[in-house]
């Protein structure tokens, strides 16, 4: 996942039983020392965890999955008891899941442990899972606890050995190596830091006599696996969509094209593999918006990164009887893309409830409804209608996932670009996003409906979006560095 910085966990092994993150342990410390991966963990222990994290929607692309196993594996066995979560959030510390928001991790933790041993798995029916997964991941996600154990099928998984592999050289082009290790040496590039620059707006606010102004700024997507492809030649690409739909972030990547071009031009199979540092450089944002609100005459100005589609989206949100005017602006920055998670529509949703004083129920435009409150502790209620739910699990693990995003958007999440638009806070500890010792208790409520189902969590990021920067007061920047709990 940030391959290497050490940050992300998901290479987590355990060595003489303690919990150590693989990428940045050096061979030579582990001379005359047991190491156990997820897949040496006793069967009948992976299978209670892999049943525990599926029955609660506690996975749902699976690449953050084993590493967070093996942790909490090592928690159980120091005899740290079910319901005790400080223990649990704190191992967590060392890893990111940006799916799941985290709370039906912890639950996760309750249900592999607890007194009954996970008792009966409750019946689920496959297929209407998977759609469910569908509807709100966008691309096919596969359900059950071959998925925690990592198994839910990853672009780079079915690459043929012989294989060369692929890394951007900085310049536009690739480096290309017999192995992974070549190819990054070919490349000769030094793995990006975290800065310590002050995050700043992208845009100013339009001209005029505002009640309530916005801008926001950069906000690394932070999907888990890096972008990756392989391709034989004359072939078809693997999909980078392997397992989930990375929250939008990879509709646009190059990478399937890049793998099919350099394997023709190469005459063998190629591995296309994106670092970290890749990802951020060269993948998508949702455009960066600033915007005044005119509560008397009901009118929004918003100027927003030039992105087809945004200006509609914000349309959508405002509603007919709000005016509304966009300015797209061309700046030097990473591309934009309006393929990320209801990026305009959220924003929309935001400045609506600015608008009309309060953030009340949102109707995303495929027919989700949704609406979030704060309670004095900062924990957040959430009411979602997705139409008929399918599998309960699996949509309410979707809309924790959009609950968490919404609440790190708002108050925690950018990262910095330069003046020359080249995005700087590579690592994935400086995107911002919500630890779980920081993420409020989310309560999800799921509405009976009848209706056919429709995507759920992205009305869910709106609403809480709009809910987060209301209880906040609609201070002028996100991220608004105030915590909700
Ligand atoms: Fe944790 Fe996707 S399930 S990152």
């Amino acid at each position: 996942g940030c391959s290497p910085q050490g940050q992300c966990g998901c290479c987590t092994v355990l060595v003489d039983g303690q919990p150590r993150v693989a990428c940045v342990t050096p061979v030579r410390r582990i001379a005359g020392r047991s190491i156990t991966t997820f897949d040496g963990l006793p069967a009948a222990d992976r299978d209670r965890w892999g049943e525990a994290f599926a029955t609660c929607g506690a996975t749902q692309c699976g690449f953050c999955t084993p590493g967070i196993v093996v942790r909490l594996a090592a928690l159980e066995a120091k005899g740290i008891p079910p319901g005790e979560h400080g223990p649990v959030e704190q191992a967590l510390l060392a890893h990111l899941c940006r799916c799941t928001g985290w709370r039906t991790i912890v639950e996760a933790w309750d249900r592999a442990t607890g007194p009954v041993r996970s008792g009966p798995v409750p019946p689920r029916d496959a297929d209407r899972a998977t759609r469910r997964a569908r509807l709100e991941g966008g691309v096919d996600q596969a359900i059950g606890p071959e998925v925690a154990a990592g198994r839910g099928g990853f672009a780079d998984d079915l690459a043929p050995a012989e294989a060369l592999v692929a890394v951007p050289d900085g310049r536009g082009g690739y480096a290309v190596g017999a192995t992974l290790t070549e190819a990054r040496a070919a490349a000769g590039r030094v793995p990006g830091r975290h800065t310590t620059d002050e995050l700043r707006p992208v845009l100013a606010v339009p001209e005029g006599d505002w009640d309530i102004t916005l801008q926001t700024g950069w906000v690394e997507p932070a999907y888990l696996e890096p972008d990756a492809s392989w391709c034989w030649p004359g072939g078809t690409p693997a999909t980078p969509l392997g397992n989930g739909g990375a929250f939008g972030g990879k509709h646009t990547s190059k990478v399937q094209a890049d793998a099919r071009r350099l394997a023709d031009q190469h005459g063998r199979a190629v591995r296309v593999l994106w670092s970290r540092e890749d990802v951020v450089r060269l993948g998508p944002k949702r455009p960066p918006l600033a915007a005044g609100v005119d509560r008397r005459n009901r009118r929004v100005v918003a100027r927003v990164v030039r992105t087809p589609g945004v200006a509609d989206a914000l349309a959508a949100a405002l509603g007919p009887d709000a005016e509304l005017a966009v300015e797209e602006v061309d700046v030097a920055g990473p591309p934009t893309s309006r393929t990320l998670r209801a990026a305009g529509w959220a924003e929309g949703v935001a400045l609506r409830a600015a608008l009309d004083g309060v953030a009340g129920e949102v109707a995303s435009p495929q027919g989700g409804r949704a609406r979030a409150v704060i309670g004095p502790d900062g924990s957040l209620d959430v009411h979602v209608d997705a139409g008929m739910p399918l599998d309960e699990a699996v949509l309410r693990s979707y809309c924790m996932g959009a609950a968490h995003m919404a609440a790190g958007w708002v108050t925690s999440e950018g990262i910095v670009v330069d003046d020359d638009g080249v995005p700087v806070d590579l690592t994935i500890r400086s995107f911002g996003v919500l630890r779980a010792i920081d993420t409020p208790f989310v309560r999800v409520v799921i509405e009976p409906s009848e209706r056919d189902p429709v995507n759920g969590s992205d009305a869910v990021f709106g609403a809480v979006a709009a809910a987060v920067w209301a209880a906040q007061g609609f201070p002028p920047r996100w991220p608004t560095g105030r915590t909700l709990r």
